[in-house]
């Protein structure tokens, strides 16, 4: 029969929890860069890949009919029709979890024909996690998560993150400068799913951020939009690698206006 979004969150948190306890385990026995990716400065760690592989040996355990996606790994089996696909981020935040900075987190998303349905980000220094479900609503500690009231720009707390790339860097940093003096503050933070949680909790009023990939984004943003955040890219567009903008509805148009006005989505 077919699985229900409570029955994948279940699975999520549980798998997520466990994989947090190795990701912290690894953090206390000391952090360093086994690794560069796409540049030298987008690094990753032992735990990154063991975290990576106990998630998807226990997805392949509890389900071994589904797809995992994962950061480090990329795709394993490819979903199948009404099939699930797993997105994991074993660490988001490995720049911060290098530093011993508490900001980091494991994500896990699980999607039903190309529609994440279910997901959660669990902070492996704090414990925090927060969980949602497609039309269920989403929640950390058992409470309902609800983003913002703020409907002036001019007041909002707002989270963004860089990429790694110079070039990217250079635009975005410009973006940043046209933002800044219309808004109360930025923060970068330094792990794209706890930004989307903040979002959603109310804790920063709004985020956006360029090229971010599907596993910083999945749980997050479902996390988000089941908050009351819209979650989107620019000028019509779904949130993707060009742009993810999160905003309560009363924020949404002045923040999606002035980053189409900075041309946010574009560049490099
Ligand atoms: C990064 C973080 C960061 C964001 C970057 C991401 P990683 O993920 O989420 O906040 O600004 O765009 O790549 O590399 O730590 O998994």
């Amino acid at each position: 029969g077919s699985v229900t979004s409570e029955e994948l969150l279940e699975v999520a948190v549980g798998v997520a929890r466990t994989a947090a306890e190795t990701a912290y385990r690894m953090w206390g026995e000391g952090v360093a860069a086994v690794a560069t990716k796409s540049t030298a400065t987008d690094v990753v760690t032992a735990a990154d890949r063991a975290v990576e592989r106990q998630v998807t040996e226990e997805l392949r355990r509890l389900r071994p009919e589904d797809a995992v996606l994962g950061e480090e790994y990329g795709e394993g089996r490819s979903a199948t029709a009404g099939g699930v696909r797993w997105i994991v981020d074993p660490i988001d935040g490995t720049v911060n979890y290098l530093y011993g900075l508490p900001y980091h987190a494991v994500s896990l998303a699980a999607e039903v024909d190309g529609r994440v349905v279910a997901g959660v980000v669990r902070n492996i220094a704090t414990g925090d996690e927060w969980t949602a479900t497609l039309g269920g609503g989403a929640f950390r500690a058992g409470q309902r998560l609800r983003c913002s009231t703020e409907t002036d720009l001019g007041q909002a707390l707002v989270a963004t993150g860089f990429g790694y790339d110079p070039a990217r860097r250079t635009h975005q940093a410009r973006v940043v400068a046209g933002l800044i003096p219309y808004v109360r503050d930025i923060r970068r933070m330094g792990a794209a799913a706890i930004d989307l949680c903040m979002a959603a909790e109310g804790r920063m009023d709004v985020y956006y951020e360029k090229g971010l990939a599907a596993w910083d984004m999945a749980a997050g943003a479902l996390v988000g939009t089941e908050a009351g955040l819209r979650v989107t890219g620019l000028r019509g567009l779904p949130p993707g690698p060009d742009m993810v903008v999160a905003a309560p509805p009363a924020l949404y148009d002045a923040l999606h206006d002035r980053l189409a006005d900075l041309d946010a989505s574009g560049g490099p």
